[in-house]
């Protein structure tokens, strides 16, 4: 049997340098909240219990993670002193002091389920009572150092601002990841000060209590630069955003799609798209899209949550489609509005083009056949259905609920047939 293993989340914090009224923990990285990242990477893990500390925007932080249900327990830290404070107030959950925690901090997005399986493993093969996942990077400013003796044997975490010249010029951080064994942790967690230049309770000063014991203390450099990132400012963030969209145009490229100008391509992480497609620049993907192959993407388009375009469909310059589906070989090339649609095969819809789906208060679907030919400035008002090979006059508006049936020319404000299609 599997040691147990526990696991806290610290995300009470307001994110001071976010200077933002929303908690550092929820905003967003391509559209999902950075604290989601943390436990979706723990939930693979397969671990005990997810508990995390809450304090600034506690409401906020337990609505936006409702979805988990009973995965994840909250603890409130009454006031932000510190991280090593935060630890403490979840003290009361841990009855049971036996068996090791996983602390996380709610604001490094990137350590994924891979990396924190090693640290766990190496944190048990080696016996420490403590066990720090660390990173060496060429821009450790920010970050707590690991300050290490000669024999390479963890001494301490020294934070930024209480750091002296020479310990700010280690590259080796702090990750803000660890194991504790909670006996140990907790036993020390009374005994740091916040006496720092921050007068807060730094988890970091437990590490140096803990060898004062005799505990074993261990520091596994197990991630680089781009893993290890805590997001504290907008800074981060965009800079993780961009490391994210560049990752993906690369693996795209990889892959057999050519991204024409990846610095001006936003494409995110989960996309698929398939081979031979090709991108063009300003384009910009969301989250849950699919592309198939030979598409033609851009330049200048925007495809949002839930669309699915299909093999060797073309959507051009400034063509919006969201939750809709795009048949194979459809061209949308200029213009157009989608919204909530099914679009079939080889359909082709004019400049212009735009499925009204909101009418206020709900969103209604359009269904255009295969074959369909809509006029340029088309207005399809939802719900409505255009039928295979249908046609529509330039200019035309389309009351809901007037389906055009196979074959049939429509034209006209409100649109009227005026004839069948050759
Ligand atoms: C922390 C570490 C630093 C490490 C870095 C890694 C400490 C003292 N420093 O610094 O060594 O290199 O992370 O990214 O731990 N939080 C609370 N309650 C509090 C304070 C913070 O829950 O009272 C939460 C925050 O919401 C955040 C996490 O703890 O999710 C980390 O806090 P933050 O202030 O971002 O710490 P750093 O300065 O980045
Ligand atoms: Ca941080």
């Amino acid at each position: 049997m599997k040691p147990s293993l526990d696991v806290l989340i610290l995300a009470a914090g307001r994110g001071t340098r976010m200077n933002s009224e929303l908690p550092k923990v929820l905003h967003l990285l391509q559209g999902v909240a950075l604290i989601q990242y943390v436990i979706e990477s723990v939930l693979e893990l397969g671990v005990n219990r997810i508990v995390i500390v809450v304090g600034y925007g506690e409401s906020e932080v337990r609505k936006a993670l409702s979805k988990y249900g009973d995965r994840i327990e909250f603890v409130r830290q009454e006031k932000q002193l510190g991280t090593g404070h935060a630890v403490n107030s979840a003290a009361k959950v841990f009855k049971e002091k036996f068996g090791d925690v996983l602390i996380l901090a709610g604001d490094a997005p990137f350590l994924g389920k891979k990396i924190l399986s090693e640290l766990i493993l190496q944190h048990r093969k080696s016996g420490s009572q403590a066990s720090i996942l660390s990173a060496r990077v060429v821009e450790p400013k920010g970050y707590g150092r690991i300050v290490r003796n000669l024999k390479d044997g963890v001494l301490a975490i020294r934070e930024e601002l209480d750091a002296s010249s020479d310990e700010r010029g280690i590259s080796e951080i702090n990750s803000g990841a660890y194991v504790f064994n909670k006996s140990h942790l907790f036993r020390v967690l009374g005994k740091i000060k916040a006496t720092n230049k921050k007068g807060e309770y730094y988890l970091t000063d437990t590490i140096e209590f803990l060898i004062r014991e005799g505990a074993v203390v261990s520091a596994f450099c197990l991630v680089g630069e781009e893993e290890v990132m805590g997001i504290n400012s907008r800074k981060d963030l965009v800079k993780a955003n961009l490391a994210l969209y560049q990752k993906k145009a690369v693996e795209l490229l990889e892959s057999g799609v050519t991204v024409m100008s990846p610095e001006n391509t936003f494409i995110a992480s989960d996309v698929t798209v398939g081979q031979d497609s090709i991108i063009y620049p300003f384009t910009y993907i969301e989250r849950n899209v699919k592309i198939g192959k030979g598409c033609r993407i851009g330049p200048f388009t925007h495809i949002r949550e839930g669309s699915h375009i299909e093999d060797k469909a073309q959507i051009g310059s400034f063509v919006e489609v969201v939750r809709s589906r795009v048949g194979k070989g459809t061209n949308i090339k200029h213009l157009s509005y989608v919204g909530d649609a099914r679009v079939g095969a080889k359909a082709n819809l004019g400049a212009g083009t735009i499925t009204a789906n909101y009418d206020g208060s709900k969103k209604h679907k359009t269904i255009i056949g295969d074959g369909a030919f809509i006029g340029s400035n088309t207005v399809l008002i939802a719900p409505v259905k255009v039928g295979k090979n249908a046609k529509t006059g330039a200019g035309s508006v389309i009351l809901a609920d007037n389906n055009i049936p196979n074959g049939q020319v429509f034209a006209g404000v409100p649109a009227k047939k005026i004839g069948n299609r050759k």
